[in-house]
């Protein structure tokens, strides 16, 4: 094993490709282009999807709006578009907005004034919302109404204005940053799932149609269990693949093809990339298997600490290649065997 001395900066293996599961630019339209409407349409997470059928039909029924909503788990497992399939199947309007777009109160405000009833309103990133905004949303959610303050001094006064019966639903990434209060201002909350192989190789078929590309049962399995879970990169991968059928064969992604292909794009059997690579490394290599801080691997990877925690770290401990302990993460044997190092005796005890 190459070990690197305390003071020697650790060298990642090469330059990055982007395969992280947040989006890109790149993604934004094509991503558009291809998101299911309906729930029929969207695949995988069925637990999920059986609750909010039952919720939709029966606020249906009731004609009423339904529950606020909030959705959580790592990007790109389709938060965002579950709540327009939600909206669609509803048969309402979503309006589409993120916390950092509302730093000042009268954005909120004039969104929640223009909604009318049954209207959605989507907020990504919900954990960034600040506390005033928060504190406007608090009336809204639960009585449909908006405290304004008017008048200085002595005659200020409160105004309680209506807003119309909507639904908000929140997204994040980070359940855990959100405040109590307004976590426990939402009706229904829900985990998103890392989807399975065969929910993947379905999307990744979907996705293939949509696209005019013709895929071979195995090698859409392939690109599935290459894409660490998650939708986005599965469809990310199909299309880089896609691209190299074109130009090195006939266009049909074939099993060969792909993994010829992922071969090039630089992701592994498990579907690690470079960077998940380069972080078990940094453990296995300078750090003998951890445990290492948060802090001392961001520095050490260029990355920051929310990107590993957010992006890389909820795959790695899916995939049991890592384990978070009260003094920092870990290399699992896992990990050891993946890479091709020989697992030391002090890790085999402990897995
Ligand atoms: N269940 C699904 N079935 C088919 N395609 C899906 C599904 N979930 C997500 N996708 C596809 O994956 C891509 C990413 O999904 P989405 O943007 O909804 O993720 P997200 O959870 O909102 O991510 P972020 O946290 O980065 O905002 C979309 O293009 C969508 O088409
Ligand atoms: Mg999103």
């Amino acid at each position: 094993m190459a070990i690197i001395s305390d003071g020697e900066k650790f060298k990642p293996e090469t330059t990055r490709e982007n395969i992280s599961p947040r989006e890109t630019e790149y993604d934004h339209n094509f991503e558009n282009s291809i998101r299911p409407k309906t729930l029929n349409e969207y695949i995988g997470q069925t637990k999920l999807k059986e609750t909010l059928l039952i919720s939709i039909q029966a606020a249906k029924k009731r004609n009423e709006p339904l529950d606020h909503l909030l959705f959580y788990g790592p990007p790109g497992l389709g938060k965002t578009t579950l709540s327009a399939v939600i909206a669609n199947e509803m048969g309402s309007n979503i309006k589409t907005t993120s916390a950092p777009a509302l730093e000042r109160p009268r954005d909120l405000i004039g969104i929640l004034m223009n909604l009318k009833n049954n209207d959605f309103l989507f907020i990504d990133e919900i954990h960034r919302l600040n506390k005033v905004a928060e504190e406007i949303l608090y009336p809204a959610m639960e009585d449909f109404t908006i405290d304004r303050t008017i008048g200085k001094g002595e005659k200020t006064r409160t105004l309680r204005i209506p807003t119309a019966r909507f639904t908000l639903i929140g997204a994040t990434t980070r359940a855990g940053s959100l405040s109590g209060p307004l976590r426990d201002r939402f009706g229904i909350v829900h985990k998103l799932e890392f989807y399975s192989s065969e929910e993947l190789t379905q999307i990744v078929k979907r996705t293939a149609c949509i696209l005019n590309t013709e895929i071979t049962d195995d090698g859409a399995q392939l690109v599935a269990s290459r894409s660490r879970g998650t939708p986005r990169i599965a469809n990310r991968l199909l299309k880089r693949i896609r691209d190299y059928a074109m130009v090195k064969s006939d266009g049909v992604v074939t099993e060969k093809i792909a993994e010829k292909a992922l071969c090039m794009l630089n992701i592994d059997k498990c579907g690690l990339d470079i960077t998940d690579r380069d972080l078990l490394k940094l453990l296995i290599e300078k750090h003998d298997g951890g445990p290492v801080g948060i802090e001392t691997l961001a520095a050490a990877l260029g990355e920051d600490i929310r990107t590993i925690e957010d992006v890389y770290e909820p795959y790695l401990l899916q995939a049991g290649m890592i384990s978070r302990t009260p003094r920092g993460r870990k290399a699992s044997a896992e990990a050891y065997k993946h890479l091709g190092y020989k697992v030391p005796a002090h890790q085999q005890e402990l897995f």
